[in-house]
């Protein structure tokens, strides 16, 4: 009997201690064996436990985002939507759209008041902020890509959410960081409310871990119908909330045709609307091809002034032109054709700063950025995934579904809610993105898979509102042009520029020459302290791989 209380007891610890000790790591090279990145360690873990039992690159990819949803509620979610682009090794080329739609009782003036005056408290906090979650349906949609069980790849988030991980010291600052609006927008108490987290406390989500259950045995209906769907549509009633059972069941993700595009004989594809990231990053790379930008050097006065003009003009382009195609014409094919592009950088003027006002019709100004998180995953077989989730705002709208245990979008934001309002991003929109029922509310997320001879060479995406489709064409140019190691294309600062407004943001740390020199050009910069957090594979043509994890926050690679 004491035998065996000591080896439970053993067993216990040993599993404990499995989500106490957190080893962060930044960097794995490695060949013919799988590797995962993501914004936690554990995430990451769980994905490489999928691929060394047996699982493929889009198995690992379900299970490292079920898990984010766990260990990462800050923008790892079930209540939230996101993008993946696939890859697999017989060429065939997909692309997930899973993002959030607007409730059937949305309207395109809901968030102004009756003078006409938008009010962005509510598309951002609280529950009339959140759009109809896709996360789920978007895994499930996955599966049909997979080889594993759903039961299986759900399992480490289960044990999760019922054994605790411990928190890193930035997440238990995050927390506290965010109680008030916790408090201010839950009536229940939920796991992640308390007096002050630390270091090293865990964090036990017994709510969330039956909600993952119910998925586990009852597919996407375990979420979307029954007890689920009854706690979500709950939550609405304790507020101002509109979801409802119908929307929560007519929910579904979609199988899309991504964006494929040459630069400078290397493959990209990339995530089609109602994601802006794959046509901005088309139309960035390939503005900036006609300036051949690999005769300079990163982050030098002239490749900046290049990359941000072909910034300005694909900005412009995303506020007038893009939203849900399934809503508005899709004029994709013509904004990525060379010969409009070609025309667009007509006006570009090396010595001189473009005014915004000369690229689109001038609407309105900024506010800063916050969270979602991005996974880049191949396999040993040579599949490859880029996904990226996302709440919106750092914990979405802050409203815990309660008894469900999860944190919801407040995606809603991500509309234009009035013509020319900016969202929390700054980015500004119009008729294209304005709210109607169903619809999908136009993105930045980038998910992107570049491939050479056919082979994944380059797998990248970062978290980071409008910054996103920036941040993945200066990953992609940083290695194609300027030969940069993977580390160095992650780590080294960054800069954006989004055509409204007119200035450039750049990280701390970027080289003050560059800014002094385009200062005299009339550019205008500011200092921001960190842009987005890119997670990034490279594999070069002998299969040899380095997989790079943002030093930007916790996080990590694994290997299969
Ligand atoms: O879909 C979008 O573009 C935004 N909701 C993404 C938000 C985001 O990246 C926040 N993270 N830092």
């Amino acid at each position: 009997m004491k035998k065996f209380l000591l080896l439970f007891t053993l067993s216990a610890h040993f599993v404990l201690a499995q989500f106490t000790d957190i080893h962060i790591i930044k960097e794995i090279r490695s060949k013919d064996r799988g590797l995962v990145v993501s914004a936690h360690p554990l995430a990451s873990e769980a994905g490489a436990k999928v691929l060394k039992m047996g699982g493929n690159a889009f198995d690992a990819v379900i299970a490292t985002q079920y898990a984010l949803a766990v260990v990462y509620p800050q923008a790892g979610n079930l209540g939230g939507g996101g993008f993946l682009v696939g890859v697999k090794n017989n060429g065939e080329k997909f692309a997930i759209d899973f993002r959030e739609t607007a409730p059937e009782k949305s309207s395109r003036d809901m968030y102004l008041d009756n003078k006409g005056k938008a009010n962005t408290e509510l598309s951002q906090n609280g529950r009339l902020a959140v759009g109809v979650p896709g996360s789920v349906a978007g895994f499930f949609a996955t599966l049909k890509h997979a080889k594993l069980p759903m039961e299986k790849l759900i399992q480490p988030a289960i044990d999760l959410a019922e054994q605790g991980f411990a928190l890193t010291e930035r997440e238990a600052n995050l927390l506290n960081s965010q109680m008030q609006f916790f408090n201010q927008h839950n009536t229940a108490k939920t796991a992640f409310q308390k007096e002050k987290w630390k270091a090293g406390d865990v964090l036990v989500q017994k709510d969330l871990a039956e909600t993952l259950k119910l998925i586990q045995k009852n597919g996407a209906k375990g979420f979307y119908e029954g007890r689920t769907a009854n706690l979500i549509v709950g939550e609405m009633k304790r507020g101002n909330g509109i979801i409802t059972f119908n929307d929560l069941k007519n929910y579904h993700a979609t199988e899309r045709k991504p964006i494929v595009f040459d630069y400078k004989g290397n493959e990209i594809v990339s995530m089609p609307l109602p994601s802006s990231g794959g046509i901005l990053l088309a139309q960035m790379l390939k503005m900036s091809s006609f300036e051949n930008l690999e005769n300079f050097q990163q982050n030098s006065a002239d490749a900046v002034q290049i990359m941000v003009e072909a910034e300005r003009r694909a900005f412009a382009d995303r506020a007038e032109f893009m939203g849900d195609p399934d809503f508005i014409q899709d004029q994709t094919s013509m904004l990525i054709s060379d010969a409009y592009l070609k025309n667009r950088w007509k006006s570009f003027d090396k010595n001189w700063a473009t005014p915004s006002s000369a690229v689109g019709k001038i609407i309105s100004q900024t506010k800063e950025s916050t969270e979602t998180t991005h996974i880049s995953i191949i396999d040993k077989d040579g599949n490859a995934v880029a996904v990226t989730t996302t709440l919106n705002g750092l914990y979405g709208s802050k409203v815990v579904v309660s008894g469900a245990g999860f944190f919801l979008n407040n995606e809603m934001d991500d509309f234009s809610i009035k013509p020319g309002v900016p969202n929390m991003f700054g980015a500004v929109g119009g008729e294209a993105n304005s709210i109607k029922p169903g619809k999908r509310m136009l993105s930045s997320m980038t998910p992107t898979i570049v491939l050479k001879n056919r082979k994944p060479f380059i797998v990248v995406g970062t978290p980071g509102g409008t910054t996103i489709p920036t941040s993945v064409f200066q990953s992609i140019v940083n290695v194609v042009d300027f030969k940069l190691n993977p580390n160095l294309t992650v780590n080294l600062p960054k800069f954006h520029h989004q055509w409204l407004p007119e200035s450039v943001q750049v990280e701390n740390g970027f080289p003050e020459i560059t800014l002094k020199l385009l200062e005299k050009k009339n550019y205008i910069f500011e200092k921001v302290s960190q842009i987005g957090r890119t997670e990034m594979i490279v594999i070069d043509e002998n299969g040899n791989a380095v997989a790079v994890a943002d030093g930007r926050g916790d996080d990590s690679v694994a290997m299969e």
